[in-house]
């Protein structure tokens, strides 16, 4: 063992130390399998004192630091680039009980996304931020990409439902808002800014979380459409119309195609369309009725029960598994203005084939609010060719490059297609301020 590792045993339990390749693989790979990278070490450390004792060893050995929570993430953000330790925040599983006069729970960083919904329900209530990958994606990951999911329509993303955190500053020192307090306007708001950080600030060890009352389940519809114009008019329909809509999600043929190959599934309606929407609709049955009796939805399959809604939603859901069974993609989770949709997605093919002329892209996303999980498969996983021409279009559109996955290190080379000069250099000087050593992340957000 090397000095550094030797330390870190020493800190936090040799049994909580991985060095061997082989354990270490799973950490350093991320879930596209498109970015990857080397570690000396991965350390899992299980207390907010522990997870400070890291940063301070990895400081003083003058290593990189990369937080990791279930390592869901699709830019390259949670794998290490430069070496270094990978932290694992997945030990910290602190769930406290549901304060339900206040409607917020405190949770761990690394506590899933599916045992955080699962002790909200039981409490009654709702956890607004949900995703496919929610049985491995956790709280501190979620908070560090500002995920955003499938009920971003109705709940806003991960930053709408966060009240505060606690969280490990570079030299150690911890931070810690999580008395739930709601109405505090006592400063800068430094849990928001660590929200969507990607790790390069600080490590989130835990979070003060707002949930929400549960809604009843009324429907949910699969229709199918003639293009995403139509799809673009039907969701406008939907929400001018229907009050308890939670999810508008979009996906086209050769995404079905993809998923329907790979999961085995029958087709979800008798006949073939260009283009699908999906609307989950909570509150009262009359919402449901109100989706159904819009003629926008001419050919739609319907389910009122949970079960019959989970059927429909893994059509959707099970989209990124079976696009990455067909090869290692290009995930370009861009967003432009709804007006635009149409427009963008008219020229995206054209894009595609000038810069990668044996690849096909695959589109599907959150369309209320305009984001397209653009996914490209075919060029090789260096190849950015395609990545530049495709966030150049979202760009030329209004758009931004990246909706809800992050830069990472997947798009530093384009991070200035949306922000201007003077935001990148004040973001640049809130990371030398909180991390001056350059040690949490280096290579994301910014080169
Ligand atoms: C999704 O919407 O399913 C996620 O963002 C994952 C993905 O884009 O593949
Ligand atoms: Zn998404």
């Amino acid at each position: 063992m090397d000095r550094l590792t030797t330390d870190l045993a020493a800190a936090i339990g040799a049994a909580h130390v991985l060095t061997d390749p082989e354990l270490i693989a799973g950490y350093t790979t991320d879930w596209s399998r498109r970015y990857t990278g080397t570690a000396q070490a991965v350390a899992r450390p299980g207390t907010t004192a522990e997870v400070a004792e890291v940063v301070r060893i990895c400081d003083r050995h003058q290593v990189p630091i990369v937080p990791q929570g279930g390592n869901t993430g699709l830019v390259g953000a949670s794998v290490p680039s430069r070496g270094g330790v990978v932290l694992s925040t997945r030990r910290l599983r602190r769930l406290d009980p549901v304060d339900a006069l206040a409607a917020q729970v405190t949770a761990g960083a690394g506590v899933t996304i599916a045992e955080l919904q699962a002790h909200a329900a039981a409490a009654g209530l709702e956890y607004g931020v949900s995703l496919a990958s929610r049985e491995s994606a956790t709280v501190g990951g979620t908070i560090a990409t500002n995920a955003g999911g499938l009920h971003t329509l109705r709940y806003g993303g991960t930053r709408a439902q966060l009240l505060g955190v606690e969280a490990v500053l570079a030299d150690g020192r911890v931070i810690s808002r999580l008395g739930g307090v709601e109405a505090d306007n006592s400063g800068y708001d430094l849990s928001q800014l660590l929200a969507g950080s990607e790790g390069t600030l600080a490590v989130v060890t835990a979070a003060r979380l707002r949930l929400r009352a549960a809604e009843p389940h009324a429907a949910t519809v699969l229709a199918g459409l003639d293009g995403i114009t139509a799809a673009a008019e039907a969701q406008a329909a939907i929400r001018a119309r229907v009050p308890g809509v939670r999810a508008l999600e979009y996906f086209e043929a050769a995404g079905l195609a993809l998923v329907l190959a790979h999961t085995k599934l029958p087709a979800p309606l008798p006949r073939a369309y260009p283009s699908y929407l999906l609307a989950e609709v909570g509150g009262p049955a009359e919402d449901a009725e109100r989706l159904a009796e819009l003629p926008l939805l001419a050919d739609a399959a319907v389910a009122v029960d949970r079960a019959g809604s989970a059927a429909l939603w893994a059509y959707r859901e099970r989209h990124t598994e079976s696009i990455s069974a067909a090869g290692i993609p290009h995930k370009l989770d861009i967003a432009v203005p709804v007006a635009r949709l149409a427009d963008f997605r008219g020229e995206l093919d054209e894009t595609v084939k000038v810069a990668a002329p044996e690849a096909s892209a695959i589109v599907f996303g959150h369309i209320a609010v305009g984001n397209l999980h653009v996914n490209v498969l075919g060029p090789a996983p260096d190849d950015l060719a395609v990545d530049e021409a495709v966030l150049r279009l979202a760009a030329a559109h209004g758009g931004t490059i990246s909706a809800e996955h992050g830069i990472g290190r997947a798009k530093v080379p384009w991070a200035g297609l949306n922000r201007t000069p003077e935001e990148r250099s004040v973001m640049q000087a809130i990371k030398a301020a909180l991390d001056p050593a350059g040690r949490f992340n280096p290579g994301v957000l910014f080169s």
